[in-house]
């Protein structure tokens, strides 16, 4: 499935001399922790923090975390970010502050968006706050090889490719259940063709979830390539791969109270994110 026809690639190149990165990478994450739900019962911090709140990547643990306003997000990966990084590993942010994010380049992609790189900011939103983070802190940085609506699209178009749910689950690993990680790792080799790098949370009992797998994808945001460095991150030999949603919750726990007021809204959580 391509992405680029011949004549959108030439006129590319003609742009590559000022390329900046070699390659970007493709976060998606899942995952839940109750940890934050207590600041859903507390309300929402002072205006001061909005301009900071932007999930999934700075959710911390002062900070909670809800479904957008266009709903709860299906039990499917979602997009983070697709970042343009060095060669080294490490990313350049804000490239380019004269290309601001601008909405009405990507009219076209927004429902795509909303379905697939759902924001889980609080307040509940509706997500130009995450996407215009993403491409002023990440997307500015390859803009001499994807402008926004070839950003964003490049994103939608590879989390549809890689079909990270599928893969795993057509080696039997389904929501809600344990796994080893090396079994994770080898279902999204075998079904992808490239190494994965997973990182993990905890959730609301303490145990090792899945929380983001980090793939790498050429500079023009086409082709899975091989990571030219995998993070390396800490997870137990065995974790979760959580489900959303108020079953989550339902265990004993402090959290049981918060149910009433959070999970019954369709609360989830996010961990940060650190790579
Ligand atoms: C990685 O490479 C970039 C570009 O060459 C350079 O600016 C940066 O300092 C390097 N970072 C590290 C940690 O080596
Ligand atoms: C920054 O963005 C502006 C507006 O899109 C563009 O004209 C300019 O070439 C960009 N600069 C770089 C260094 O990419
Ligand atoms: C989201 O809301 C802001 C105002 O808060 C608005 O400017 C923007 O166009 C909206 N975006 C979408 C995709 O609904
Ligand atoms: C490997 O991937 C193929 C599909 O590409 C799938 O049919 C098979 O079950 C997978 N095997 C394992 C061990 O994940
Ligand atoms: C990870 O494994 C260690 C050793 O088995 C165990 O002590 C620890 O509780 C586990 N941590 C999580 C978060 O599951």
């Amino acid at each position: 499935m391509p992405i680029w026809t011949p004549s959108m690639i030439s006129s590319i190149m003609a742009y590559a001399i000022h390329v900046a990165c070699s390659f970007c990478n493709i976060f998606v994450s899942r995952g839940v922790d109750e940890r934050k739900i207590q600041d859903c019962t507390r309300g929402i911090h002072g205006n001061a923090d909005l301009g900071k709140l932007w999930p999934p990547a700075e959710c911390d643990q002062k900070r909670s975390c809800c479904y957008p306003t266009t709903g709860k997000p299906a039990l499917d990966f979602g997009i983070h970010g697709l970042w343009p990084n060095y060669n080294n590993g490490s990313y350049p942010s804000n490239c380019n502050r004269t290309a601001p994010y601008d909405e009405t380049q990507i009219e076209d992609l927004i429902s795509s968006m909303q379905e697939n790189w759902p924001t889980l900011a609080c307040p509940t939103n509706n997500g130009t706050r995450f996407w215009s983070h993403e491409w002023d802190k990440h997307g500015t940085c390859s803009l001499s090889t994807l402008d926004e609506h070839s950003y964003f699209k490049a994103a939608l178009t590879l989390k549809e490719k890689v079909n990270l749910l599928s893969v795993l689950e057509d080696a039997g690993i389904e929501p809600g259940g344990f796994y080893s990680l090396e079994a994770i790792k080898e279902a999204i080799k075998n079904g992808t063709g490239h190494e994965a790098a997973i990182q993990c949370n905890k959730d609301a009992f303490g145990n090792n979830q899945l929380y983001q797998v980090y793939l790498c994808v050429d500079k023009y945001g086409t082709d899975l390539i091989d990571c030219p460095i995998l993070p390396k991150r800490k997870c137990n030999e065995t974790i979760e791969f959580a489900t959303f949603g108020p079953e989550t919750f339902t265990k004993e726990g402090s959290f049981s109270a918060l149910q009433l007021s959070c999970a019954d809204s369709s609360l989830t959580v996010l961990h940060p994110i650190d790579f």
